[in-house]
């Protein structure tokens, strides 16, 4: 991605707010200047405004443990409450919360009535089963309403959601449970993909057997019954969720718990094999989720029909499906399928026939769009949209205008949303209405938060320059910590620019001062929008009994943004005759991922190599690599301990 910035930089198309859009706008100008007066104070009056507490707080941001932050420390509050009870109260229960829409075509609706008495009786259900305040639930389901319903419960009750995708492999489900030590899993019988139902239990009972003991932290399985595929039974774990629903108590009270009360952990990528357990809390995390979905959306809720197409999985499905839009009390769609099934049209039948107003997707989703042709989405009626928004990687300008000329008809502003699982909320972005936009760039820090670019030597870059990103002052919905591991957490986001959180993003300002985002400047990925480690894929790798070396790099592809390209090496033992099987060495070991990842760290390319290209002090020069798998000519090579290892390498790949 950081090729081709200087052409970037000459984008010169720009997009002033419509007369009408500016009339109507939720956000003004005048937030940045209230903002800019006393960030504190301004996140304050935000949270006020936006959200029920119980208790109210008076004090904001408490930094006197930094990197440690607290927000709003003494006040109380209940998230669930936030998002469900006092919309009803309010007299908005008859309003819509979710429209489902299941992948073969099966769908279901929830009031905001509807959809708290479900909350209310999967709390009860959880407190039946003995989970309480602080205790850790794992939640593996598709995207189907349960999966909020879930998250919600968990919330309900103060205790933490930990919602692993459910692409991922038995494995990696099982190293989360483990490290948060849930002690129940929230899973389905399968869910429906591409098509055909997809087993999801099966995942859980071989994640919960891997130590063979059965002696993980897990008392019992919670199944929803979606795929009607068969699966086994274990009778002292396992609970049918209709059974357990069916049973539960219809009322709950909701109880206010303190501000600072965990509310999940979410796992990502990190630049070590071990992926990081990033803790979010309660009442700072709620506020910037409510402040920047009614903001960067301009959520009007009486009105709008809101999708967010991602899956609960991610960070974007947990602060944009789930917390700012049922917290601002929106009506969103939500779907469980892929976008091509059962035919390539399906987003837009879905906008077409819920009347979407707000579609919030990823670049990876709008080019591979863009390749099938307009004529699939011109044959909808899109015209309830009136904003689009991006997010996970950088938009290039040319799927920028496509997405706005051929989804939004040519009138839809368009939001480039640059944040991350670790600042759990919207942190650079224009705001429609008030920004004119620019192609391509994710533009300007969000009212209330404070980001720069760095030089390597923590100076600001200025105008027309590039360095890396960071944010200089703490903000409400901030990651409080790496689970377990708070000495990780300060090396990795704080030592590298003491004082300043270090996003791992370069980053360039451009002559007005906007921001361009140009890709992680560590050893993470960013495939299709997902995050994905080098070291995860490689160690992977090396754990197959005929890897003897691997080295991962991401290199740029049209459509993901970037894919997983693998260099290995061979144990010499076991090498054979390595012409003749290299292809189906390259497909085991892609399928010995898939399986022990997930489907989405699959590498799109194994090449069988003699040599990796080294530094003396043995550190693998993954740029050499890049420039290998991007077909660009090889860059400087002098700081290889063996000059001529990137020779043998190409005629390797080429034979
Ligand atoms: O590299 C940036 C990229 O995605 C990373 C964060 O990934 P994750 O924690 O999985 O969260 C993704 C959804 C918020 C960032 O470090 N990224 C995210 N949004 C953008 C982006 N890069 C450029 N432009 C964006 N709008």
């Amino acid at each position: 991605m950081t090729n081709g910035i200087d052409n970037l930089l000459h984008e010169t198309r720009r997009f002033e707010p419509s007369a009408d859009f500016r009339a109507g706008a939720v956000a003004s100008e005048e937030l940045y200047e209230e903002a800019a007066a006393d960030r504190p104070a301004f996140w304050g009056k935000q949270s006020a405004e936006l959200l029920h507490w119980n208790t109210p707080f008076t004090k904001t941001l408490d930094w006197s443990n930094a990197p440690f932050a607290t927000w709003f420390e003494d006040g109380e509050l209940n998230v669930a409450y936030n998002c469900l009870d006092r919309h009803v109260e309010a007299g908005n229960g008859d309003r819509i919360a979710l429209n489902w829409e299941g992948e073969p075509g099966d769908s279901r609706t929830f009031t905001y009535a509807e959809l708290t008495t479900e909350v209310k009786k999967a709390a009860n259900t959880l407190l039946d089963l003995g989970i309480g305040k602080g205790d850790r639930v794992a939640i593996y389901l598709p995207m189907i309403p349960e999966a909020i319903i879930s998250m919600l419960a968990v919330a309900r009750i103060g205790a933490v959601h930990s919602v692993v995708f459910g692409g991922f492999s038995a494995e990696s489900l099982r190293a989360r449970i483990d490290d948060a030590a849930a002690r129940l899993v929230i899973t389905a019988d399968g869910g429906w993909r591409k098509g055909k139902v997809s087993a999801l239990k099966p995942a859980v009972d071989a994640a919960l057997a891997i130590d063979g003991d059965g002696s993980s932290t897990v008392e019992h399985v919670l199944v929803v019954q979606r795929g009607n595929n068969d699966v086994e039974w274990f009778e002292d774990r396992d609970l049918w969720w209709h059974d357990e629903i069916g049973r539960a108590e219809a009322e709950h009270v909701a109880q206010p718990f303190p501000a600072e009360t965990p509310l999940f952990i979410l796992y990502t990528s990190g630049t070590t094999g071990k992926p990081k357990g990033i803790l979010h809390t309660s009442g700072g995390y709620l506020t910037q989720a409510a402040f920047t979905h009614r903001n960067v959306f301009d959520l009007h809720p009486e009105t709008d029909v809101y999708w967010s197409t991602a899956d609960v999985g991610w960070i974007t499905g947990h602060t944009y499906v789930v917390y700012g839009p049922l917290a601002n009390g929106a009506t969103q769609v939500i779907y469980e399928g892929t976008p091509d099934a059962p035919h390539p049209g399906r987003w837009w039948e879905i906008i077409q026939k819920y009347k979407v107003s707000i579609l919030y997707a990823a670049p990876t989703a709008i080019r591979t769009f863009m390749k099938l042709g307009r004529q699939i989405p011109d044959a909808f009626d899109l015209t309830s949209l009136r904003l689009l928004g991006s997010v996970g990687e950088p938009i290039n300008p040319e799927a920028w205008i496509w997405y706005r000329d051929v989804i939004g008809a040519g009138k839809t502003p368009v939001v480039d949303t640059w944040w991350q699982t670790e600042t759990g909320a919207i942190m650079v972005s224009a705001l429609p209405g008030v920004t004119t936009l620019k192609p391509g760039s994710a533009q300007v820090p969000l009212p209330g938060l404070h980001i720069e670019v760095l030089d390597d030597a923590g100076t600001p870059v200025g105008k027309n320059a590039g360095g890396l990103l960071v944010v200089s002052e703490p903000w409400p919905s901030m990651l409080r910590g790496i689970w377990g591991d708070p000495d990780r957490y300060v090396e990795t986001y704080w030592s590298t620019f003491p004082g300043k959180y270090f996003a791992g993003d370069g980053a360039r300002l451009d002559r007005d001062g906007d921001i361009w985002l140009l890709g992680r400047v560590d050893d993470v990925m960013n495939v299709s929008g997902h995050r994905l480690s080098t070291a995860e894929i490689e160690s992977s790798l090396v754990s197959h009994p005929r890897v003897a070396e691997a080295a991962v790099v991401g290199a740029a592809d049209e459509t993901t943004g970037q894919a997983v390209v693998a260099f290995v090496i061979v144990r010499v033992e076991q090498a054979g005759d390595l012409r003749q099987e290299a292809d189906a060495l390259a497909a085991e070991l892609r399928a010995h991922v898939s399986s022990q990842i997930g489907a989405i760290a699959r590498p799109k390319q194994v090449f069988i190599v003699a040599e990796l290209p080294k530094t003396r002090s043995g550190k693998i020069m993954r740029r050499l690599l890049r420039d290998l798998a991007e077909g660009r000519e090889i860059g400087d090579t002098t700081t290889l301990a063996d000059t001529q290892v990137m020779n043998i390498i190409s005629t390797n790949i080429a034979g």
